[in-house]
């Protein structure tokens, strides 16, 4: 094998594995590395904060929004640099628009910085069921829209065989779905137990401005997320909950990236859609 070769097939060997960005998890100053370093004064504190906020800057600025459902705005920093808690900037949004706006322009997660677009939600904010994954991948963070690549094609099938669309308007067949966190993690690694809490207030927000009848969690991070359980999914799957604090029921089932890798479990997730069909036509009251 030719040098280009192998280096060729070295690049794809880490790109199945997931590592398909040059990226970490924390912003990484290259250039201010390589200046030589200043005497220590007393304003040593001046260089990096100003290196900070151009990252930031420059990052915003590549990050398009387009493609959004509720496209928000780009970064922008809090005065005094700032961040403002998660709880009460969730609260205040009266409507999903403005919660996508809080959401896109939240400076409380680092996640933000290696992402393109914030992933908000899809489907129809009337739909009775509210399906949650767990995070963007590349699919999702370049189209700016939840489930949209293998997995989510997955999902589509899955949906339509118990005759839900994203796409329906009508609430008899309609549904919404979106992610615990709407910005893609470096890597599509499984989020972190700090950075599924830094969003869940937004999560809780989002589900009441939804007002679905129905939660179905798809995957071990939105059913430990939003049951607050450390009992994994492979448990949990098609036993039904009650959410606190909504008092929604909730189905939690497997992941549709999980189902493309085990399809033998797609028995078990086909249980469970049944069971979230029989229960969508109970509460549906005749409608
Ligand atoms: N996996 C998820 O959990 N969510 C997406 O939007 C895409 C893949």
């Amino acid at each position: 094998m030719s040098d280009r070769a192998a280096l060729l097939a070295a690049l794809a060997w880490q790109l199945d594995l997931g590592a398909d960005e040059a990226i970490t998890d924390h912003p990484q100053d290259r250039f201010a590395e390589s200046q030589p370093k200043a005497p220590a004064t007393g304003t040593a504190g001046a260089a990096p904060r100003a290196t900070t906020r151009a990252t930031g800057a420059a990052v915003a600025a590549r990050r398009g929004g387009d493609g959004d459902l509720f496209p928000g705005p780009a970064a922008s920093a809090e005065p005094g640099g700032e961040t403002a808690p998660a709880a009460p900037l969730a609260a205040a949004a009266k409507s999903l628009p403005e919660l996508a706006e809080a959401l896109a322009s939240w400076q409380g997660s680092d996640l933000r910085k290696g992402a393109r677009n914030c992933v908000f939600a899809d489907g129809q904010p009337g739909a009775p069921v509210m399906i949650i994954g767990e995070a963007p991948g590349a699919d999702e963070d370049r189209q700016g829209k939840p489930f949209v690549g293998r997995a989510g094609q997955l999902l589509d099938r899955m949906l339509a065989a118990i005759g839900l669309d994203r796409a329906a308007e009508d609430p008899a067949h309609a549904v919404y779905i979106t992610n615990i966190l709407p910005w893609r993690p470096p890597g599509n690694r499984t989020p972190s137990d700090r950075e599924v809490t830094a969003f869940l207030p937004f999560v809780l927000r989002h589900i009441e401005l939804v007002g679905p009848r129905i939660l179905f969690t798809i995957g071990n991070t939105p059913t430990k997320a939003l049951m607050n359980t450390t009992i994994g999914i492979r448990r949990m799957r098609g036993q039904w909950q009650t959410h606190q604090p909504s008092g929604l029921p909730l189905l939690p089932s497997f992941h549709p990236a999980y189902l493309l890798r085990q399809p033998a479990e797609k028995r078990h997730a086909w249980r469970d859609l049944l069971s979230l069909r029989a229960a969508l036509d109970d509460s549906s009251g005749g409608t």
